[in-house]
């Protein structure tokens, strides 16, 4: 049996990024299912005519799209994304049903996909957030920081971002998280390039991480170093972007971070948000606050050509038989 190819998940960072956030209404679930295997072929339309930007598209869908689509079996840790109401701090959960992460090295291309995919929205269906993300040179956010560094690489970024025998019917799949966070720019300037380096565990100018007995409990780093009961580190690939308006004064970050079980990145969520250890919350947060926040899950592209054979070929011994031929997963709901 040939692997369930994924989605372009792990396209290297690329100089821009459109993030669209699509909610859709009881009664158009039928036209956003016509549309899901069209989507390489509308990549292909434009990504074809210029094939050293790199342009790739990953869609993924949201929980409560996923029951009125496909119901059961559903990934198994397919849900809304939770809300996280810290102390001091709150991760709020938002509307999104389908997602789209359109990367290139050039931003006219992600533009003119992101237009052919909002004129083929049936009505019903309406992107609720949009954010056109650029890369900043050095690779560093707009609170000044390299943001990306320690992403695992080659055979390391699969393995945390793909699923495998975990959740055989879903193989080739992935979970994907996102908040858009913004920055209090004037307050964060306030501070000390020491104070800021201690709000993430690194080095600024040069990006180096402190030794483990310099960093601060409540340091980013700190909070987001996960590791399990064999005390081996949890690994996710984070895509964050900058983006922002200098005239209203908006500066940002798009937080996109794929893994292969979302519990992972709750585990860093919950860290930075509710605490832990001698850390009431992530010191960045009393800088950046997070405006949204939705999970979803992102197909094999073999289940985006066809939900009704991919997902269901892996393993039909563990679907049910439906005694009418069809191996009873993936099919478009009636109603
Ligand atoms: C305002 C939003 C955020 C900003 C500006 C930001 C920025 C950064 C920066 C600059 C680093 C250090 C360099 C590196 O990328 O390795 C970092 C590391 C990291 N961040 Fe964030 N981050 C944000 C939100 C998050 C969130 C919400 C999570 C998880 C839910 C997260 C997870 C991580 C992880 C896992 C690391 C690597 C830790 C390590 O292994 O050293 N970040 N982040």
């Amino acid at each position: 049996m040939q692997a369930a190819e994924p989605q372009a998940i792990l396209t290297p960072i690329t100089e821009a990024a459109i993030f669209l956030t699509v909610t859709v209404d009881a009664g158009a679930e039928g036209a956003v299912a016509e549309l899901l295997p069209d989507l390489g072929g509308l990549r292909r339309s434009v990504g074809f005519r210029v094939p050293e930007a790199g342009l790739t598209c990953v869609v993924g869908i949201g929980a409560g799209l996923w029951d009125r689509l496909f119901g059961e079996p559903r990934p198994a840790g397919l849900h809304p994304f939770r809300e996280l109401r810290g102390a001091r701090h709150t991760a709020p959960s938002t509307p999104g049903d389908l997602f789209f992460h359109i990367r290139a090295t050039r931003l006219d291309l992600c533009f003119e996909l992101a237009q052919l995919l909002a004129a083929r929205l049936p009505a019903g269906a309406r992107v609720v957030d949009e954010v056109h993300g650029f890369k900043s040179f050095d690779e560093r956010d707009l609170l000044g920081f390299v943001d990306g560094t320690e992403n695992p690489e080659g055979m390391a970024a699969s393995a945390a971002v793909v699923i495998e025998g975990d959740d055989p019917a879903f193989a080739g799949g992935s979970y994907l998280i996102v908040q858009r966070y913004l920055h209090d720019l004037a307050s964060w300037n306030e501070l000390s390039v020491e104070e800021q380096e201690a709000a993430f565990g690194r080095t600024k100018l040069d990006d180096v991480e402190f030794p483990d007995e310099r960093k601060a409990p409540d340091s980013h780093l700190v909070l987001n170093t996960i590791v399990d009961e064999d005390g081996e580190e949890q690994q996710i690939m984070r895509f964050n972007m900058p983006f922002g308006r200098v005239g209203a004064g908006e500066f940002g970050t798009y937080y996109a971070a794929y893994a292969r079980t979302p519990a992972v990145i709750e585990q860093m969520l919950e860290n930075m948000f509710l605490g832990s250890g001698a850390a009431s919350h992530d010191r960045i947060l009393d800088f950046s606050t997070a405006l949204t926040g939705c999970l979803f899950f992102v197909p094999s592209l073999d289940f985006l050509d066809d939900p009704s054979v991919a997902a269901a070929a892996p393993v039909p011994e563990a679907v049910p038989d439906s005694g009418d031929g069809s191996l009873g997963i993936g099919g478009l709901r009636d109603g």
